[in-house]
């Protein structure tokens, strides 16, 4: 059987990427390759393209999503794209939760315009969990809608990361379309491989504390800070090594022990992750090559990105459903 060609929008450092083609290591387990082959990916953020080319064999290419034209982009069966997420996150409340008539919001369209004019046989779009809700739950059927008048037969399911051997608590929403309805049919969304114990914990992905720097840890002055507001505000969120983690964002490099981003208390001292540990908790696997940009834009795109192996286990399904199956 041949590889299926992948064209990836938004592909940032390439979570989506790396789970779909396969062929990595995580936590113990092998995690095959799939049948998929890259040929077009495109980010606008140069720092996130340039960890994605330190990994794949295919390049990312910098450019706005709404400079590309559909007709120079190779031919492909799959569209993938995590289309941004910042005007539908709940996150954003400041201004309030804008959906589809903030510009960045109508982003979803061009990828809409790509499938109109190269008709793939699949796309894979995934989204945060804030988009079903998103202006009085409006905007979500909208998307549907566009999906399904550019000739596809939609699924879609919201996926927690944390079901598929993830030690993360992420849930996000994730939009199959199909362009054949047999595919739309055969398809199922995977089940959850892991279920209440048998989950990954935060502490299998944690690096060993006497190896952590320094510049790690918050000042004294932050923890003392926190203190006095803790009445008022939440209490730095530590988390519970034993457990999943709270879904990290993409701002991890600037958290503060006031805010609602996951932070560790250890040995008595609070600290924020390693990028190594961000990426981990994201399930990339040891092997996914970081260190060609600052830490900052390495916390950024590794918090934007889907994790590689609830990715996996979607294609892996998609190709037992689909492609195995005709
Ligand atoms: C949620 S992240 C995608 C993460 C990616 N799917 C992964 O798994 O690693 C969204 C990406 O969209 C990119 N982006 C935002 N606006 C864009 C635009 N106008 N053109 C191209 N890329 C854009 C951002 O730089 C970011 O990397």
């Amino acid at each position: 059987m041949g590889k299926l060609k992948v064209a990836s929008l938004f592909c940032g450092c390439g979570g989506m990427e790396y789970g779909m083609l396969g062929g990595f290591e995580y936590l113990g387990k092998n995690f095959n390759s799939l049948p998929f082959e890259i040929v077009y990916a495109i980010d606008n953020d140069k720092y996130a393209a340039q960890i994605y080319n330190a990994n794949f064999l295919h390049s990312c290419e910098i450019i706005d999503v709404k400079e590309v034209v559909a007709v120079s982009v190779p031919d492909h069966d799959i569209l993938i794209g995590g289309f941004p997420c910042q005007s539908f996150s709940i996150v954003a409340q400041n201004p309030p939760r804008l959906g589809y008539k903030d510009d960045r919001g109508k982003l979803f369209f061009e990828m809409i315009k790509i499938l109109q004019h190269k008709n793939p046989r699949f796309f894979i779009a995934e989204n945060v969990k804030g988009l079903l809700s998103v202006n009085q739950k409006k905007t979500f059927p909208i998307i549907v809608k566009e999906f399904e008048q550019a000739g596809y037969h939609v699924k879609y399911k919201l996926l927690n990361a944390s079901d598929y051997g993830v030690p993360q608590k992420r849930e996000r929403i994730i939009i199959i379309g199909f362009r054949n309805f047999q595919d739309f049919v055969n398809f199922e969304f995977p089940i959850p491989t892991t279920i209440g114990d048998q989950k990954a914990k935060l502490r299998d992905v944690l690096a060993q504390s006497n190896l952590i720097d320094e510049k790690y840890y918050f000042s004294q002055k932050a923890v003392d800070g926190m203190m006095r507001t803790k009445e008022k505000m939440n209490k730095g969120r530590a988390q519970n090594l034993d457990t999943q983690c709270n879904t990290i964002g993409s701002h991890l490099a600037k958290i503060s022990l006031n805010g609602t981003d996951p932070v560790l208390y250890e040995n008595g001292r609070y600290r924020r992750f390693t990028p190594r540990e961000a990426a981990r908790i994201q399930s990339f696997s040891e092997a996914f090559k970081l260190e060609s940009v600052s830490e900052h834009r390495q916390y950024r795109a590794i918090g934007n990105a889907v994790p590689p192996v609830l990715m996996w286990h979607i294609c892996n399904t998609l190709v037992h459903c689909c492609i195995n199956a005709n």
